[in-house]
């Protein structure tokens, strides 16, 4: 198969009509997206990314009176969220009701909600009558893509279709919400929203999943994840250095720029030391840095505030296929 490239929303609203793939920009990452109400579209899905089954798919909706439609009872806290974050890197896990095809949730009867915030994909969620089924638009368990060239890398021959809107702004996944039985809100994924912006909001203190790296939740969580072909670690520089003494090194940092000696190549994420930004270059730097002929890649942890605790998780889950 071919794959176009290109920014004409009417094709891409044609063959997501149609129950072909099409891979669209958010502000997070480029979504895989399909007719969410066609579970054969859903199923293409899972076979282009070599998804397992059982991971659960977010369905993509235009605003929260769109995702009513698809949810049961939900708690107030949800409405407060989607109406301050939406569009937004947000995704709410609500209880289902029957217009979601089972093959979105993988069974399960919560289904994950999200209005993203990219001009493309807004005006297509308007043209189309349907909601998007949609996973990061990479193979299963590789780093997620921010620009069209990154979908291409992974996808190119599989899907007809990418609908190219740049770079994402936020540069990570969304921040995935749910309540426990009691009603308490649980974070289920880090993400493009520090959990500080929605407790503030909420006025109370988030619940976090309990061991989420180890014992997920969302099947999604999987330990090993947003991998690198290259090993990579996480920790103290200075201390990995050593450990990896006389290979060719890379090295990610969070804000220092000057050179250090016996590194071959080496990336900061944000020379201003802002969260915000360091999430943005992220994926776009774990790619690089896997690519420049480096043999081992060695990373500091970001900070504790902001996006740093969503990019630790995402460096925990790439380091853990090397551990
Ligand atoms: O920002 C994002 O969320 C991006 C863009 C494209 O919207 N999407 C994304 O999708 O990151 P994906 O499939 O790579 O990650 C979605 C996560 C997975 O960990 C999945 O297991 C979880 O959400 N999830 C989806 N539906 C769920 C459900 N019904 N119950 C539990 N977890 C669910
Ligand atoms: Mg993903």
């Amino acid at each position: 198969m071919k794959t176009v490239r290109g920014t004409d929303i009417n094709q891409a609203a044609s063959l997501l009509r149609a129950g072909s793939l099409v891979a669209i920009p958010t502000e997070t990452v480029y979504g895989l997206a399909a007719n969410a109400l066609n579970d054969d579209a859903v199923l293409n899905i899972y076979k282009a990314k070599n998804r397992p089954s059982f991971n659960p798919l977010i369905l993509h909706v235009e605003n929260w009176a769109e995702a009513k439609k698809y949810i049961t009872a939900y708690p107030a806290d949800a409405a407060i969220l989607a109406n301050h974050f939406w569009p937004g890197p947000l995704t709410l896990l609500l209880p289902k009701n029957k217009n979601v095809p089972d093959i979105v949730t993988s069974g399960s009867h919560f289904v994950a909600l999200r209005a993203p915030n990219h001009p493309l994909t807004i005006s297509l969620l308007k043209a189309l009558d349907f909601p998007l089924a949609a996973p990061s638009a990479n193979p299963s368990g590789f780093v997620s893509p921010t620009t069209a060239s990154h979908v291409m890398e992974g996808l190119n021959g599989k899907i007809p279709y990418v609908l190219d809107g740049g770079s994402c702004s936020v540069g990570l996944e969304s921040t995935i919400i749910g309540w426990d039985n009691e009603k308490h809100p649980v974070v289920y994924r880090l993400g493009g929203i520090s959990t500080q912006a929605i407790e503030n909001v909420l006025g109370k203190p988030l619940q976090h999943t309990p061991s989420v790296l180890e014992n997920p939740e969302t099947p999604g969580q999987l330990k090993s994840h947003y991998a690198t072909h290259t090993p990579l670690y996480l920790g103290n520089l200075s201390d990995l250095m050593q450990q990896h003494q006389g290979k060719k090194i890379a090295v990610i940092q969070f804000s220092n720029t000057e050179k250090i000696a016996g590194v071959s190549f080496q990336f900061t994420l944000s020379p201003v030391a802002s969260t915000d930004e360091a999430a943005k270059n992220f994926f776009k730097t774990m790619r690089e840095a896997d690519a420049c002929g480096a043999e081992v890649i060695l990373c500091e942890l970001m900070p504790a505030s902001g996006l740093g605790p969503a990019i630790n998780d995402r460096l925990s889950r790439a380091q853990a296929m090397y551990k």
